[in-house]
């Protein structure tokens, strides 16, 4: 019996509905030339949506999701609809329903591409920034009193569980075994925050004892930004909490490049619920409808998608075609100084796939 995937497509708004169509391309190719299938329930929630309805999705809609084994999303945001709705309507309901509390985002120079950072190759950047999704800094917990007093005063209290923390750090640790490095490196600030942080670096040599293999370092947050950008070629898997994690996973993306190559993924590792792939970039408001934009982030997101649901011969074509087409001067759009479409990128990518790349 042929292996068989049951994916939730949302394009979203803007340029996602010109990036998705490109990714199912090349996941289509994919498919055929592995042997597996893909039946796609495809769903229009958006801004749109929501002008029409008052809702970025229906009622039933996380229902609907977690009958698939993944979401393919493209962006949501659109600027005549505040992004906390569109934020809150949609995509972190997603991730908090569906406990995807792996942010997982590839920060790897490709060929043919530029980095800001001065004299650095595709050697020098190439590492992962896991981040904590669902705890940590971004809690609920806390709130506002005296409102409009001299004595007014807000608290926000972070709330880090053994539970929360051992299974992010864990999974940062599995990665890096499966990486040839085979070496971790924590973000930290355990010299300011003295609570959560030292309990942070406590969990993490624990964690390291269950890893004999794997090399470790840790960084308190604002010296490793700096390392980010004087010394990627220091880092292989790099794992953080909630807050420390989500500035990485953009500062990250951003030395190894273009924002339109930038893949991501929110994974519940145990796949008790379905995990959400999608770009990091927006809905890129400035260039949307006239598929100029560059597919690749939202290929290369179908990439990982699919070594999450175990095709990952599938995924390392993908990414071998993708680096071939840059490195070697296929069509490439604007942002890569190129002057391609969109569609031109992904039909020549799905062609790649296709005859053997
Ligand atoms: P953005 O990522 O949409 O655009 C930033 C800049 O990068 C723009 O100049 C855009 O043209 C360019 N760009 C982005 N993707 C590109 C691509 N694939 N090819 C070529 N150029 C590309 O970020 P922005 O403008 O801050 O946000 C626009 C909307 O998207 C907002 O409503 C925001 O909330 C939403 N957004 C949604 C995200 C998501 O769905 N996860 C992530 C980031 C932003
Ligand atoms: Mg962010």
């Amino acid at each position: 019996m042929s292996r068989s995937y049951r994916i939730a497509v949302v394009p979203g708004d803007g340029i996602g509905k010109e990036t998705v169509p490109e990714g199912l391309r090349v996941l289509d190719a994919a498919a055929r030339r592995f042997g597996f299938d893909l039946t796609l329930d495809h769903y229009d929630w958006s801004c749109e949506t929501y002008k029409k309805t008052g809702r970025m999705m229906p009622e039933d809609g996380m229902e609907r999701l977690a009958e698939s084994d993944s979401i393919f999303l493209g962006a949501v945001g659109w600027p005549d609809v505040p992004d906390h709705v569109s934020l809150w309507g949609l995509l972190i309901p997603i991730r908090r329903g569906f406990d995807q509390y792996i942010s997982l985002r590839p920060c790897k120079l490709m060929p043919g591409t530029k980095t800001p950072l001065a004299n650095r190759g595709p050697a020098d950047i190439d590492f992962y920034v896991v981040r904590e999704n669902t705890e940590g800094e971004y809690s609920s917990s806390g709130g506002r009193m005296f409102e409009g007093t001299p004595r007014e005063f807000v608290s926000q209290e972070s709330v880090f569980t053994r539970h929360g923390v051992d299974r992010v750090l864990k999974y940062a640790f599995e990665l890096a075994q499966t990486r040839p490095r085979k070496k971790v490196t924590s973000a930290t600030k355990s010299n300011g925050i003295t609570f959560t942080m030292p309990y942070w670096d406590e969990r993490f040599a624990e964690m390291a004892k269950s890893y004999p293999g794997i090399t470790t370092d840790q960084f308190h947050i604002d010296i490793l930004c700096a390392h980010f950008v004087q010394h990627p070629d220091w880092f292989d898997v790099v794992v953080g909490s909630n807050l420390f994690g989500d500035i990485l996973s953009d500062l990250g993306p951003a030395v190894a490049g273009s924002i339109g190559i930038a893949p991501s993924a929110n994974i519940n590792p145990e796949k008790a619920h379905p995990s959400m792939f999608e770009p990091v970039h927006g809905s890129a408001p400035d260039i949307a409808g006239k598929f100029i934009c560059n597919p690749i982030g939202q290929i290369w997101s179908g990439a990982m998608m699919l070594e999450h649901l175990g095709e990952k011969e599938a995924a390392d074509a993908i990414l071998r075609c993708i680096e071939k087409l840059l490195a070697e001067g296929g069509p490439r759009t604007r942002d890569l100084g190129g002057q391609a479409g969109t569609e031109d990128v992904g039909r020549a990518l799905a062609q790649a796939i296709a005859a053997g790349g």
